[in-house]
């Protein structure tokens, strides 16, 4: 690692001025994603096996740590911070970290908290969401038909999130919908899903299905449906206007005339949309990946917990950012082979 250099003029900048995180491409960071546990309470097709092995203990990062680790990239300049999973809402005193986030929003320093969620667990957390500050949260929802639910969910309970969602929406919380398309799966319901969030006032995006993790004979590239051809299928019924409106994130976003409902699209692997790249995740390790479809990634946790490590939390992370690739490496070749990153999308958090 070039830590040790990077350290030494780190600690060479004055405290007073904080330059921000700026990679070589002259892209400021400042959203990061956390994810605070890679386990979950579904066990998603397209995104866990069921038997998943899940981390040790001793290897995830403390709460306290993980407020630590937050509250430095605040510092250094990043301005909004998603926390996301496996399932964010099934961490023991996860709702501590929250509140404890929350004190970046009360000072200035942070615009937004945001949580992804499957919403088993809102119907406990949404009002402790909002109380922390939190205003707007994405909610995973792939089908509104309960056998299929359980079906692509393997273990999750469709009635108790649609209460999760209904105490969401009684705690003033903002909600998108994230559903992930999927050819012979949800292909017969998206108008459902938009009429559905149009009525109930949510966001909605779809969500290529990428090539995340080995998932053994469940491939998903089976399952890939181009949202260009949804899209297509969508003007057939609806009027979209296209929108300037963006949340950070890199999804782009058309209103749907009769419903007045904002949709989004993400296409990890038919659109490049690396140029305006402002994140970073950080996994529940504290390994820190610079780009989502890339392996180079750095450690951050011996920064962060151990007391002789010769090298600050903050040089670790600018030094990680001095690293940043240009793009992703997810690429679908003419007969929509795609290059897959073998990580699980509850590892690094969506
Ligand atoms: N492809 C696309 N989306 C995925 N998600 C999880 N695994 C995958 C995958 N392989 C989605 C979840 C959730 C978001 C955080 O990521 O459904 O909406
Ligand atoms: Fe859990 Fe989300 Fe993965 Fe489904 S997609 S298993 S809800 S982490």
């Amino acid at each position: 690692m070039k830590q040790s250099c990077y350290n030494t003029a780190m600690q060479k900048i004055s405290k007073t001025s904080v330059p921000p995180l700026i990679d070589p491409f002259e892209r400021a960071i400042t959203y990061l994603r956390v994810s605070v546990t890679d386990r979950c309470d579904f066990r998603c097709v397209y995104c866990m096996s069921e038997d998943m092995s899940f981390l040790p203990k001793a290897e995830v990062l403390t709460l306290e740590e993980l407020d630590q680790a937050c509250s430095t990239f605040v510092r250094l300049g990043v301005r909004k911070l998603r926390l996301t999973g496996g399932e964010p809402l099934v961490r023991r005193n996860i709702m501590w970290l929250v509140h404890r986030l929350g004190r970046h929003l009360d000072s200035g320093a942070l615009d937004e908290l945001t949580v992804t969620t499957n919403g088993s667990q809102l119907e406990k957390h949404a009002a402790g969401l909002a109380e922390a500050g939190v205003k707007r949260i994405n909610v995973s929802l792939d089908t509104l038909q309960k056998d299929k639910f359980s079906h692509i969910t393997r273990w999750g309970n469709f009635d108790k999130v649609m209460r999760g969602i209904d105490a969401a929406v009684s705690a003033g919380l903002s909600i998108k919908i994230n559903c992930v398309a999927l050819k012979d799966f949800n292909d017969d319901e998206i108008h459902d899903m938009v009429t559905w969030c149009g009525e109930r006032g949510f966001d909605l995006t779809f969500i290529e299905v990428m090539p995340m993790g080995d998932i053994g004979n469940e491939t998903r590239l089976d399952q890939y449906w181009p949202l260009s051809m949804l899209r297509a299928d969508l003007r057939r019924r609806w009027t979209l206007t296209e929108t300037d409106f963006r949340t950070g994130g890199p999804a782009r976003y058309w209103r749907i005339e009769e419903t007045g409902g904002r949709i989004g699209f993400i296409t990890p692997l038919t659109h490049n949309f690396c140029e305006s790249c402002n994140r970073v995740r950080l996994t529940c390790t504290g390994t820190l990946y610079m780009c989502l479809g890339q392996h180079d990634r750095a450690e951050l946790r011996n920064a962060l917990r151990d007391k002789t490590f010769p090298c600050t939390l903050e040089a670790a992370i600018r030094e990680a950012i001095s690293r940043k690739p240009e793009g992703h490496d997810f690429s679908v070749d003419r007969r929509r082979e795609v290059i897959p990153i073998d990580r699980h999308m509850s590892v690094t958090g969506g």
